[in-house]
């Protein structure tokens, strides 16, 4: 079934596991993403990022998503990701998302508040839940570009500002994680981690999860990250797998299935480290 994120992070929260976020920019990333999660019983929230939603997208994975999560015993989220526009977030409201993230992180704090305010008031009347951003993430993601050095690492009192505030259902911190592919290793901070659970109980988003090193994540995890967001992993893998079998001179549907088995190894590897397998 179709179900919030909210309710997906409450569960993960209890049975002691990390919800993770795959994006999809079609739909046969998003058949990758949900044929995995079946072999291996897991929930999972299915990413709507911004090229896709630029691609004209929001509605057409809406559906297909829908759809799919109302025949599947699976709890799935239909999330879209990195929204900085109330009129998009109305835009995947009525396309039926059962969450939206909204990114204020560019903005100064008040008006990061204001935004998430305003999504909120667009979402919680009728039950989808939000996930907010403190932090700059660096790195790119689409096509949205955050130098190194616009990137910086959430602090404290910027989180306990927030969160006396203003209630959202997850909240994504910038602990040193980056968007994309990492050109060195990222190093999480895990002290900064430890303090922000000690502070919240709102469940905390790790953004940027392609290219960590299993070790970090599962020192995160153990510090209390409840979602994890995965997104350049699969649209490479998934590119990879295509283009080797267009050069193969194989049809295009012999090259989806390569495109799918790529993106297929990453998910089932998260799905490991995170716990989610076997929590459906
Ligand atoms: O919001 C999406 C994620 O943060 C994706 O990050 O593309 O580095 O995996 P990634
Ligand atoms: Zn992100």
């Amino acid at each position: 079934p179709l179900v919030t994120l909210r309710d997906l992070l409450h569960d993960a929260v209890q049975r002691d596991y990390t919800a993770v976020q795959f994006n999809a920019d079609c739909l046969e990333v998003a058949q990758a993403v949900f044929r995995t999660a079946e072999e291996e019983r897991a929930p999972v929230i299915l990413g709507v990022g911004q090229g896709a939603a630029r691609d004209g997208k929001i509605e057409a994975l809406a559906a297909v998503v829908r759809d799919y999560a109302f025949r599947s015993k699976l709890p799935i989220v239909l999330h879209l990701d990195h929204s900085e526009e109330p009129r998009q977030i109305v835009q995947a409201v009525r396309a039926g998302f059962s969450s939206v993230m909204v990114d204020g992180s560019a903005l100064p704090l008040a008006d990061n508040i204001a935004l998430t305010r305003q999504a909120i008031a667009l979402c919680a009347p009728v039950g989808i839940s939000v996930e907010a951003e403190l932090g700059r993430i660096a790195g790119m993601e689409d096509d949205v570009t955050v130098a190194e050095d616009q990137a910086n690492k959430v602090d404290v009192r910027t989180v306990e500002e927030f969160i006396a505030g203003i209630e959202v259902d997850a909240l994504a911190v910038a602990i040193g994680s980056a968007h994309g592919v990492y050109k060195a290793e990222p190093k999480l901070d895990f002290d900064l981690l430890a303090e922000l659970t000690k502070i919240t109980s709102t469940p905390l988003v790790l953004h940027g999860g392609s290219g960590i090193p299993e070790a970090s994540l599962r020192r995160s995890f153990a510090l209390g990250m409840k979602k994890l967001n995965v997104g350049t992993e699969i649209r490479l893998g998934f590119m990879a797998g295509v283009t080797e079998g267009i050069a193969g001179g194989e049809s295009i549907f012999s090259a989806f299935d390569r495109g799918r088995a790529e993106v297929a190894k990453f998910v089932r590897q998260k799905l490991a480290v995170s716990a989610s397998a076997g929590k459906a």
